[in-house]
């Protein structure tokens, strides 16, 4: 044997490819959902796929080939050159796949990788499950030493007892994500919160001398199996009151009875509805989990009444998680649970297989409708995804296009009513140019004075495509910087002023009302 087989038949060398061959089709796993459509788009359909059973095995053949190097060494001897050829080759493949996760969480940027890892953590339990069987089929019983077998076995024991009751109960201590966020969900509000667990929800108040305790439920049933909780209550109920929220932890819902932790009630938050003649609006788009750096930028924007969310909070709604960080916490944490929130949905929020449930989840009946501040009215459309319904990234599961004709239909039946602004995430609100024009006809017929509007991820105020609505374009994350602005309405205007995350003025205008 040379320098080179020697190295790479040794025991060391054998076990860290093993090790990283095992990993790579964990990672490669976790990419998944926000990853693979695009190694398919640019090689085949099912490519992935294929890919990932390639690196499944892969990881099988680079942990036999540890065993040979642990057990059968005298094969290097017999037989060098083939030992060397499967060993180079399966190394290569290894660093290979490893190389390609790397590039996959790269490229996802800096808000999809922490969604990967987040993923690759919670398939853990089976690369150490894997790691288990191998070590014990293999190498445990070359282990002599009687002290060392024991050691093992114990800790080995400790673990599966600890990981049992840790499946069983959950280690967070049950409490709240945020304040919660009180949505106006253009018939009555929506109080929406998370808790670090899953459990019931459910808000207190008085009420003309009664107390209420409503609880997110559907006909009667208590929902018990999310995080995320939404109570819906009427306008006269909340407005310039005060109220608590609260949670029960539930493990498991039974047919017949429950296995339930804690209840836990909230802080007393009084709620001041935006009904003024003058009123502020903090307005936040595409922040894209940037959720510390959106904040840097609306701490200069100073006090606000209300907050307008123009959507984008995460690359997707893969999971239930994602919606509590990205948007009920930050929500939450904009809000103080004192504020009516209007929320418009971004095209980031129709991904992911937990998309179909935010409606739900946020209490909302649609994302169109009409909301009432005072004098003042805002029409919230939907423009849904940016990109036609046929378009491979989508996988066959968007309809978008009969969606945004409903949207349009509706806002073609509103009718003049005050000083009217229009919510959109996009500034060309639908991808179809017939709606568009439809839309634009239907918000100038009501004399809408101005769209708010983001997803382009830079601040401007657009008046010439339009004829007659100016759209204002928020601003939100852009390399590492934010813009967020505020929206201030008076009989005497709509003043728009936006600022960076340093501070600085990036928009300072104020727009006519039509009426
Ligand atoms: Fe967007």
């Amino acid at each position: 044997m040379n320098k080179f087989q020697r190295a790479l038949f040794s025991k060391t060398c054998a076990s860290v490819f093993a090790v990283l061959a095992a990993l790579a089709p964990l990672f490669f796993y976790a990419s998944r959902s926000n990853q693979h459509v695009f190694l398919d788009i640019a090689l085949f359909p099912g490519f992935s796929q294929m890919l990932f059973w390639l690196i499944a095995a892969n990881a099988v053949v680079a942990t036999a080939w540890a065993a040979l190097a642990f057990k059968k060494r005298d094969l290097f001897d017999s037989h060098p050159g083939a030992m060397t050829a499967a060993y180079a080759i399966t190394d290569f493949f290894t660093a290979v796949f490893c190389i390609l996760n790397i590039v996959l969480l790269i490229s996802g940027g800096e808000e999809t990788a922490p969604v990967v890892l987040r993923g690759a953590a919670g398939l853990a339990p089976y690369a150490l499950l894997y790691f288990a069987i191998v070590f014990f089929a293999l190498f445990f019983p070359e282990i002599k030493h009687k002290i060392a077998r024991v050691a093992i076995v114990s800790l080995v024991g400790v673990a599966l007892v600890l990981g049992a009751v840790l499946t069983v109960y959950s280690p967070a201590v049950y409490g709240f994500v945020s304040d919660p966020m009180v949505l106006d969900t253009g018939s009555d509000y929506s109080i929406v919160f998370a808790t670090t667990d899953e459990g019931t929800g459910f808000v207190e108040y008085e009420y003309e001398g009664e107390t209420y305790r409503v609880y997110d439920q559907k006909q009667g049933k208590i929902e018990s199996d999310s995080r995320v909780h939404s109570v819906r209550v009427p306008y006269e109920h909340l407005d310039n009151n005060s109220y608590t929220v609260g949670s029960m932890q539930v493990y498991e819902p039974y047919a017949y009875g429950s296995r339930s932790g804690k209840t836990i009630v909230s802080e007393e938050y009084a709620f001041t509805p935006c009904d003024g003649e003058t009123q502020t609006w903090l307005c936040v788009s595409d922040w894209h989990t940037r959720n510390d750096l959106a904040k840097d930028a609306i701490a200069f924007l100073g006090d606000y009444d209300g907050v307008i969310l123009l959507g984008d909070a995460s690359p997707d709604l893969g999971t239930e998680d994602e919606l509590v960080r990205y948007l009920v916490e930050f929500g939450g944490d904009l809000g103080g649970g004192t504020m009516p929130i209007v929320y418009t949905r971004g095209n980031h929020e129709t991904r992911g297989a937990y998309a179909p449930y935010l409606a739900d989840a946020l209490g909302l009946d649609e994302f169109y409708f009409e909301v009432k501040a005072g004098d003042y009215r805002f029409v919230v459309l939907d423009s849904g995804e940016d990109k036609e319904d046929s378009h491979p990234e989508y996988g066959g599961l968007a309809d978008f296009g009969a969606y945004r004709a409903e949207n349009v239909d509706w806002v073609e039946t509103l009718t003049e009513d005050g000083k009217t602004i229009a919510l959109c995430h996009s500034p060309r609100f639908f991808i179809e140019e017939d709606l568009t024009d439809r839309t634009i006809a239907a918000l100038t017929g009501i004399k809408t004075s101005a769209a708010l509007t983001g997803h382009w991820h830079y601040c401007d105020l657009d008046t010439e495509t339009y004829p007659g609505l100016p759209v204002f374009i928020d601003g939100g994350h852009k390399d590492g910087a934010f813009v967020a602005s505020r929206v201030t309405l008076s009989p005497g205007g709509i003043a728009l002023f936006a600022c960076d995350d340093g501070g600085a003025a990036m928009m300072d205008e104020t727009l006519p009302w039509l009426n």
